[in-house]
């Protein structure tokens, strides 16, 4: 298939763009770089634009032939999101909805899109299923509801076919070492952890050690990036008109914050500092995901099971490129 890609000049999306690539398909990242990075993706690759600009997607479409879109572009800062909700609401909905309406003019009616655990908002039950109401906690979460429904609703009256995959902590890096995580600014822990062992960073706050966990600090399940792109990969194969498919990605087993750091001390070899800080208001102590749907629905298994074997993914790309694509 020829596919568009928005946000693959980004984390999660470079990531995609080279497994789509590699299981044969024609990929271009639509990305407006301002989070992303050029580097990230092959050379030729890329069409430089916003989701907003519906002339030149409409135009991408029609020239490049694209029959599926993988959809990523987003803001993704959960307590930014609270602080200018209009950002959001504006780049992740309104940006969104430019670009179903792009591929609806075009003919283009299969969408593969990055939702999140987010918009679970604080879980009843653990681990989490899709039956789980999705009630999120702050706009970011929101945006991203508003959007499955979108697709949804699209499905049912345009013949759209589509996939809503929620991740849960996206980590670790191309095996390659070549691509990996770059945020400006980074809020995810493993990289956080990896820059006090490259000494970019004294010391790691860990945010809230009461918790009802058993070493007190918040359980995450970390899937790994190239998981996350296999499943987009096999997702892809299954959409058809009226296709809609809603699937939890994860490992279904938690770390926590403290297990995570402990990991990356074993892997780098390097002292860590820690320091202990406040809860942050709206971390739900624990997050795991059940992604049994997702594995019998697309036959996916997470190869990256164990938080070692993803931090030192994770650690060749940050000790080979200490300041990301900048240098
Ligand atoms: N990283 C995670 O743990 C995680 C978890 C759940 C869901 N997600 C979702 O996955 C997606 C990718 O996350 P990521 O960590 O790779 O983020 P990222 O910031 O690295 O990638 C997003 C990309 O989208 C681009 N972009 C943003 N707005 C755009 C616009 N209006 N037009 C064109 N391009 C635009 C950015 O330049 C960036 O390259 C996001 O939708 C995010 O909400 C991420």
């Amino acid at each position: 298939m020829r596919i568009l890609v928005t946000g693959g000049a980004g984390y999660i999306g470079s990531h995609a763009v080279r497994l789509l690539g590699q299981a044969g398909h024609e990929v271009w990242a639509y990305d407006n770089l301002v989070f992303g990075h050029r580097g990230a993706v092959p050379q030729g690759r890329l069409v430089e634009g916003d989701l907003h600009d519906r002339t030149l997607l409409e135009r991408t479409f029609g020239e490049l032939g694209i029959e599926a879109v993988v959809h990523f572009a987003a803001f993704a800062f959960v307590g930014e999101s609270v602080s200018d909700p209009a950002k959001y609401y504006r780049n992740n909905v309104v940006g969104s909805l430019s670009l179903l309406e792009a591929m609806r003019a075009a003919g283009v009616r299969k969408m593969v899109f990055s939702s999140t655990t987010a918009t679970y908002g604080v879980p009843a039950h653990i681990p989490i299923t899709e039956r789980e109401t999705q009630k999120p906690i702050n706009p970011y979460g929101y945006s991203k509801l508003v959007v499955e429904q979108a697709l949804a609703d699209y499905t049912k009256a345009y013949g759209f076919g589509y996939a809503a995959l929620r991740y849960f902590n996206a980590s670790g890096a191309s095996p390659t070492g070549d691509i990996g995580e770059d945020h400006t600014p980074e809020t995810h822990l493993i990289p956080l952890v990896l820059q006090v062992a490259l000494g970019q960073r004294d010391a790691i706050t860990i945010f809230g050690q009461d918790y009802p966990t058993p070493d007190g600090t918040c359980i995450r399940d970390y899937v790994h990036v190239d998981d996350l792109g296999a499943a987009h990969v096999k997702a892809l194969d299954l959409l058809q008109p009226g296709t809609e498919l809603k699937l939890n990605l994860g490992t279904g087993r938690g770390y926590s914050v403290r297990e995570v750091i402990d990991s990356c001390r074993r892997v780098t070899g390097r002292s860590i500092k820690e320091l202990a800080g406040p809860r942050r208001p709206g971390d739900p102590p624990e997050l795991v995901a059940d992604a049994s749907l997702a594995r019998s629905t697309l036959g996916w298994e997470p190869r990256y099971t164990k938080i070692d074997d993803i931090v030192a993914t994770a650690w060749r790309w940050h000790e080979s490129h200490p300041q990301g694509y900048g240098k």
